[in-house]
């Protein structure tokens, strides 16, 4: 992304009145969540972590997690950790392999992933139960101590009926909630779907159902015809067939072995609309019949009242995920089916995005475009990961007939990625785009930059209160000599005489906004008289700004990328006493440079605007003076900015402008001190001496002085604004 497109590509361009929401402090949302499932009770922790008040509403009576197991993968697993849930403590084992069998039992591929787990992966891959997991989801969600006000979970509350553009979901009991934003997370039969997507689309048998259960490791280890199988610690097994197949891994603590046991629907005939639908133990043996004796003999350990058969749905991809104030995540959004494990995950990651784009300070107001941006984030890596796992499922005869799955590459995608990182990066760019005054500067890494024209939200910055002492002494010198300094023939004075006016300038700044409130100094070298002629042969008349010394670096770094003025650093030090002033330029100890005001005493001039040796412009580098008949419309200067790579090349080279500010803040001055004797005068330095401002001091060192006109210092408050700096043509 270019820096202009970061400027300027905000649909909210100008839109004032929501800016000025981020400052405000915003209270607490109330956010209503639709099922208490591992994405309503993972968005719960998140969003109470925001500080916000959560309601959950659970259709079942105990909201418990039955049977099987899940893979916290790295992506979803790193979630869970950033908000405090450790899968070790729960019994989480590592995922340190995959063994791949063919029906009859041979090996055909064995995978050792040790290397990847440390390596590649920051998060760890767990295996952990579904229950332990659910329980530790809700205890997180609910306890009274952590971060941000417990959330309440209603059991026992179906939901029938959500109201999106009010925020309001109805009971079965028709008790009505209302809240700030409604979250389905209510799964693969979502009932808060039906208010987005009217019943147009539901999921369907995908043809496949599923087996789950579980058998204690012990068992298989001790029985030596499945012995093989589970030998190694933390591995998950395959046994893939046609158009069936077998997975099994270990959970709690290795001790658990669950199984995922996919096979034709039609083969067993689930009703489809539960998840807990009991299963037949002899209809399962009978599934796998055909693979090798040692498979029907580990399945003659499943313990039929634990067997759950589960028909897989599938589901078109929804258009939407979001109305108004309804935001739908996990299933409810994107129904998964098993085959990468990942459909937990990214019911995780919808909550994570979720509770980063409805931060603490999100206004109710704002909700609606909030969850937009939620969508925007999850919508196409959602419904790729759904998209993966459906190819993953397919079977063999299938794959090979289309392409063969490169299964590494899935995974790279499916777990390269942190959703918190990612929302918070476009929750950002999405508040910078609202701000279109925001302005962009090296490094563009983190962001916009704040300086003194704007704060870090954008805002403009008052220099109001900010002081200056102006110290100045005008001179009459020669107009040849001058000319030489002039970057281009455009620029040329507007008297052919060979008397010129310049003018050195130095002025102390203090009580700077954008620099914490304290200042810095600087002195510039003005040529009086100039005029800069355009193509079309106008002319813009006024004081060419030669060089500009600074002793900070945040106002050069700024003034020459932002206004292309020329300046650099030397240290200026400056000694003001009662009636005379000195002023030190140098440089790493060498001094080039000296100025001196002597026998200075008050005078009462009264202020005129335009009239100011004083902090007027460009933060008072330089003093305005008008010869007869001239008008000095404000500071030119040449802005040069070498090309990379290139050279003698430039890549911007042209002059600026800075108007004379006409706005109503101009600086108060307060008093005006004349210098009876006011003299400068160079220091003849070496290259050695001073390295890289040598050629500038000895320039400055040719200048004769014909006449000293003024000296003067002026002190006061406020000081202008340059933003209104232009470039010429
Ligand atoms: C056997 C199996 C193995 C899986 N393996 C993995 C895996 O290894 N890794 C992985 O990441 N994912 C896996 N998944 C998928 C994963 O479990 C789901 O994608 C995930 O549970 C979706 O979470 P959810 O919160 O969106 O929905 P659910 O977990 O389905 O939760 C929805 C909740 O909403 C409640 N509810 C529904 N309707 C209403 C209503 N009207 N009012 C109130 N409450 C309601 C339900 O009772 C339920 O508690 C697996 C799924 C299964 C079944
Ligand atoms: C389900 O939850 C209830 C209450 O939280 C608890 O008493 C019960 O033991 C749980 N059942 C299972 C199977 O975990
Ligand atoms: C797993 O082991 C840890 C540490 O030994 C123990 O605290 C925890 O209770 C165990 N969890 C399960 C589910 O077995
Ligand atoms: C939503 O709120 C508005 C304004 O309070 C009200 O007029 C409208 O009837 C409400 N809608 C529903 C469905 O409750
Ligand atoms: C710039 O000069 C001011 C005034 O003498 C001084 O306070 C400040 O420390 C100087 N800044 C730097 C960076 O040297
Ligand atoms: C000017 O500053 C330089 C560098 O700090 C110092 O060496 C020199 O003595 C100063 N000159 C005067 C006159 O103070």
């Amino acid at each position: 992304m270019t820096m202009d497109q970061q400027n300027t590509n905000g649909a909210y361009a100008g839109d004032t009145a929501n800016r000025s929401h981020i400052a405000a402090r915003e209270r607490p949302l109330k956010i209503l969540i639709a099922g208490a499932g591992i994405g309503g009770l993972t968005a719960a922790i998140a969003l109470r972590q925001q500080g916000h008040e959560v309601i959950l509403f659970e259709q079942s009576r105990f909201a418990n997690e039955t049977g099987a197991a899940i893979h916290l993968a790295p992506n979803c697993n790193g979630i869970l950790r950033r908000l405090g849930l450790f899968a070790e403590d729960i019994g989480g084992n590592l995922m340190l392999g995959f063994d791949e069998y063919t029906p009859d039992g041979k090996l055909r591929v064995s995978a050792d992933l040790r290397g990847q787990q440390s390596d590649m992966w920051q998060h760890p891959w767990h295996l952990v139960h579904r229950v332990h997991l659910h329980n530790a989801l809700k205890e997180m969600a609910t306890c009274t101590s952590g971060v941000g006000k417990p959330a309440q979970l209603n059991l026992k509350s179906r939901i029938t009926k959500v109201d999106s553009q009010n925020a309001t979901v109805t009971l079965e009991s028709g008790q009505v909630f209302s809240g700030d934003v409604v979250v389905g997370a209510d799964g693969v039969h979502s009932k808060t779907r039906e208010s987005i997507v009217h019943g147009d689309i539901k999921p369907y048998p995908s043809g496949k159902s599923a087996y789950r259960f579980l058998i204690p490791k012990e068992k298989l280890q001790s029985d030596p015809a499945t012995r093989e199988y589970v030998e190694k610690k933390g591995v998950l097994v395959m046994w893939i067939a046609d158009d069936r197949r077998l997975v099994m891994y270990p959970c709690a603590n290795n001790t658990l072995m669950n199984f995922v046991a996919i096979h034709p629907a039609s083969e067993t005939d689930a009703a489809g609309d539960d998840w807990n639908e009991g299963g037949n133990k002899d209809k399962l043996r009978e599934v796998y019949k055909n693979f090798h004796p040692s498979i029907d003999t580990l399945l003659s350990y499943v313990d039929e009242k634990e067997l759950k058969l589960w028909k897989l749905l599938d589901m078109d991809i929804l258009p939407n995920w979001i109305d108004e104030r309804l935001v739908l995540l996990g299933d409810a959004a994107h129904p998964f089916l098993p085959h990468q494990g990942q459909g937990g995950g990214q019911a995780i990651e919808d909550a994570a995005s979720l509770a980063v784009m409805l931060s603490k300070d999100t206004p109710a107001a704002e909700i609606p475009e909030r969850i937009k941006l939620y969508q925007k984030c999850r919508y196409e890596r959602a419904n790729k990961i759904q998209h993966f796992t459906r190819l993953a499922g397919r079977d063999a005869a299938e794959v090979k007939e289309i392409e063969s799955l490169n299964m590494m590459e899935y995974v790279s995608y499916n777990f390269g990625h942190d959703e918190w990182h990612y929302s918070t990066q476009m929750l950002r760019k999405w508040q910078w785009s609202r701000t279109p005054a925001l302005r962009w500067r090296m490094p563009l890494s983190f962001g916009p930059m704040p300086g003194p024209r704007q704060d870090f939200l954008g805002r403009s910055r008052s220099g109001a209160h900010s002081t200056f002492t102006t110290a100045s002494i005008t001179f009459e010198t020669s107009r040849t000599l001058l000319q030489t300094l002039l970057p281009t023939p455009a620029f040329s004075f507007a008297s052919p005489g060979t008397i010129a006016t310049a003018s050195f300038s130095a002025t102390m700044l203090g009580k700077m906004d954008w620099l914490g409130g304290g200042g810095y100094n600087l002195l510039g070298l003005n040529l009086h008289g100039v005029q800069y002629t355009k193509k079309d042969g106008s002319r813009i008349t006024g004081t060419f700004l030669a060089v500009l010394f600074e002793n900070l670096t945040d106002p050069i770094v700024t003034g020459r990328e932002e206004l292309g003025m020329p300046k650099l650093y030397c240290a200026l030090d400056v000694f003001r006493r009662k009636e005379s002033t000195f002023i030190n330029a140098s440089w790493k100890g060498a001094s080039f440079g000296e100025w001196e005001w002597e026998g200075l005493e008050p005078v009462h001039i009264p202020p005129t605007n335009g009239e100011s040796g004083s902090g007027k412009l460009s933060g008072g580098a330089t003093t305005s003076f008008s010869p007869n008949g001239f008008e000095d419309q404000g500071i030119l200067a040449y802005r040069y900015v070498p090309a990379v790579g290139r050279e003698g090349k430039a890549d911007a080279e042209y002059a600026v402008f800075v108007p004379r500010n006409k706005a109503s803040e101009a600086p108060r001055v307060r008093t005006t001190f004349r210098a009876k004797k006011a003299s400068f005068r160079f220091n003849k330095r070496n290259w050695d001496e001073l390295p890289t401002l040598h050629h500038i001091a000895a320039g400055l060192a040719e200048l004769p002085i014909y006449k000293v006109l003024e000296g003067k210092i002026v002190e006061g408050e406020g000081v202008e604004d340059v933003g209104q700096t232009e470039r010429i043509e």
